[in-house]
């Protein structure tokens, strides 16, 4: 054998080697190491997913709340980012034609509960695909303001509130149990009323303002959040005769739904100046390190097992949950952006957890598959779509974050509020009574004296939603539970040539009907009258 031949193996030992110590080949401190790795991630979690006008990217389960729809409409909140951050357009068109896909359902003014399972989860979470597309300006129709779609949403989700039978208000998680209230569907609201006033002026600031001061104080008066320790729950239902709800059973501790939390406290301190929502962002972002971070990286919490106290530890029963990481990444961002003094918190917090990911992301024969669980440095042969949008959702928030300047601060890349601008015409935030014309400041408070008047809703009993597992006691770490979940019938890789093509759907298309609004108005949006007490005024700002 001559020597030749032995460097060429020694060679390609080398590659192997280096190549499942990490893949990715991760530089934290390179822009360009960072987005070889959320390219190459954006690669592997397409081959999980097929785009066509009638099946979503996701093959996710059905019946479960976070179901295709819901994924798909988050990923497209990192995907928005992915392109943002390293001028990558591939995905755009297709981003664009599945979100004015959703202009007559998700994204319109008359959004109902069709009775066919859909949910105020997936409602919101195309609505916040809506709101990121407008804070990045991101391309479309010029004459389809992002922003208008998303304002669209939020306001037919101010009139579900106003309409709420238990609980005095709130959003709920299912038609299965309507005292059931969840934290993903009053976060993604409680976020989006946040980020629609942060991009907005006048009027609608002052509506989509008192919109989430209502949501945030509800969430505190039925105990979706305590604001003395901050920690969450995760329901709140009627369990007893008042008018308020109380934390409910079966409590899940998830990473999303703390950011979602946190990140609207951040972007309402922008918008307001009031120190109280700082304090909030703070707290829930102190506890949320406290709780999702082993050895400065990120984990997922699960469901609280029944006796944790004892066997310690969560349960993750379904892959789905592996992408909230994802999602809670991207409102680390906004508020390490927001929030200044935060910034030397979140971003190392974020680059440990990138480096300890890039290990993990090492699977199969061109080990650059991303597994599930970022402490462990060897490739858990638990990959997944849900996974794979993490981990993209990870590099692209290091990609975000400047790491060159001596002060780090964050890059800019949120408000496009210029190019979408507050005009109202059409937008759902609706009209209000505030003060008329154009004012250089707008009044927010407390939310207490409010009233909330709705034309029109609509409550349609759906599907019974599947109820979720009990919880099977397990050991300190994450564990899946392989053999209930829907994941064996994810295709795998090689299924879909047309992964990132265009999706070819009807305008309009989807399997909506609104028997309801037949002959009838248009639900009107939601009216309200200036709170009574506690006003604060303070200016716009500028920019
Ligand atoms: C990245 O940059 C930081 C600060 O400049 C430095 O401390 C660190 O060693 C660098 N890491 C690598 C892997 O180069
Ligand atoms: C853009 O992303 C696609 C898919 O993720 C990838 O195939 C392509 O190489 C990327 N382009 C560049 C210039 O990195
Ligand atoms: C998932 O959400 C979509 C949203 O459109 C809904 O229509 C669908 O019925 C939901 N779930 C399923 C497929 O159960
Ligand atoms: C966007 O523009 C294209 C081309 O002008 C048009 O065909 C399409 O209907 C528009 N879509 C929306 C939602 O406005
Ligand atoms: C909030 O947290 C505090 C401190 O842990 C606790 O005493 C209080 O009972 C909690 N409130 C609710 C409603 O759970
Ligand atoms: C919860 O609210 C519903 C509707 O108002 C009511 O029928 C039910 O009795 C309440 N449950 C409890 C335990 O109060
Ligand atoms: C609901 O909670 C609020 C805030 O804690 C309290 O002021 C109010 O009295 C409660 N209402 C009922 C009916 O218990
Ligand atoms: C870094 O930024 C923070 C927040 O704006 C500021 O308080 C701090 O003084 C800055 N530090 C330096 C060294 O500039
Ligand atoms: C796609 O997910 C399945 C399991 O859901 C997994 O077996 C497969 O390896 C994944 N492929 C990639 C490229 O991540
Ligand atoms: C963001 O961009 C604006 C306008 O281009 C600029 O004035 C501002 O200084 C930038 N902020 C940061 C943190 O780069
Ligand atoms: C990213 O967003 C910022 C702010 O909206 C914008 O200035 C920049 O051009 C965007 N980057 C790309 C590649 O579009
Ligand atoms: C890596 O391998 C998987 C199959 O195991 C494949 O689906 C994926 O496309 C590959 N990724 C790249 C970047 O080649």
């Amino acid at each position: 054998m001559n020597f030749l031949t032995w460097s060429g193996i020694l060679t390609a030992l080398l590659a192997v080697f280096s190549a499942s110590a990490s893949a990715l080949q991760l530089d934290v401190n390179s822009t360009q190491s960072l987005k070889d790795a959320a390219t190459t991630t954006a690669v592997n979690l397409f081959c999980n997913s097929t785009i066509s006008g009638a099946v979503n990217p996701v093959y996710g389960d059905d019946d479960q709340a976070f179901n295709a729809s819901v994924l798909e409409a988050w990923l497209y909140s990192i995907l928005i980012p992915f392109w943002n951050a390293t001028g990558n357009d591939t995905y755009n068109d297709m981003i664009r034609t599945r979100l004015y896909s959703k202009i007559d359902t998700e994204l319109s003014t008359s959004w109902v509960d069709d009775g066919n399972g859909d949910s105020n989860i997936n409602h919101a979470a195309w609505a916040l695909a809506a709101v990121t597309a407008a804070e990045f300006g991101f391309p479309g129709n010029t004459s389809t303001q992002w922003e208008v779609l998303a304002g669209n949403a939020a306001g037919t989700m101010q009139s579900l509130w106003a309409f709420a039978q238990t609980c005095s208000g709130g959003l709920i998680f299912s038609q299965q149990n309507t005292s059931f209230k969840d934290a993903f569907s009053n976060g993604e609201y409680f976020q989006l009323s946040s980020r629609l006033a942060y991009l907005t002026h006048g009027n609608d600031q002052g509506t989509y303002s008192t919109s989430a001061a209502t949501v945030w104080d509800w969430s505190v008066t039925n105990q979706l959040v305590n604001e003395t320790d901050w920690t969450m729950n995760f329901v709140t239902m009627n369990s007893t005769n008042g008018q308020n709800c109380t934390a409910g059973p079966n409590q899940m501790l998830w990473t999303y739904q703390y950011g979602l939390y946190m990140s609207g406290a951040a972007y309402m301190y922008e918008v307001t100046g009031i120190k109280e929502w700082k304090t909030r962002a703070e707290g829930l972002l102190n506890k949320s390190i406290e709780l999702f971070f082993k050895k400065r990286v990120m984990v997922e919490g699960g469901w609280i097992l029944g006796n944790s106290a004892e066997v310690g530890g969560y349960y993750i029963d379904d892959n789905t949950e592996y992408s909230f990481r994802g999602l809670f990444i991207t409102c680390l961002v906004s508020v390490a952006r927001l929030i200044p003094e935060t910034v030397d918190t979140i971003v190392p917090l974020l680059e440990t957890t990138a480096k300890a990911a890039a290990k993990q992301c090492s699977g199969t024969a061109n080990s650059t598959v991303c597994g599930s669980d970022w402490t462990d440095p060897v490739y858990d042969l638990n990959p997944s779509f849900f996974t794979s949008m993490s981990a993209l959702s990870l590099f692209t928030a290091n990609l975000r974050l400047d790491r060159t300047a001596g002060n780090k601060t964050t890059t800019n890349g949120t408000s496009t509020s210029g190019s979408t601008s507050g005009s109202s015409s059409g937008s759902g935030s609706g009209s209000s009574s505030l003060s008329g014309g154009d004012i250089a400041g707008i009044v927010v408070g407390s939310v207490a004296g409010v009233a909330l008047i709705a034309a029109a809703a609509f409550f349609i009993w759906r599907k019974m939603k599947k109820q979720p597992a009990q919880p099977v006691a397990e050991e300190q770490k994450p564990v899946t539970d392989n053999t209930t979940d829907s994941k064996g019938k994810f295709p795998s890789a090689e299924l879909d040539q047309q992964a990132a093509s265009v999706a070819e759907l009807a305008p309009g298309g989807g399997a909506y009907n609104y028997p309801e609004m037949d002959g009838g108005p248009l639900p009107e949006n939601v009216a309200q009258e200036l709170p009574a007490t506690r006003t604060i005024r303070y200016e716009l700002d500028a920019s």
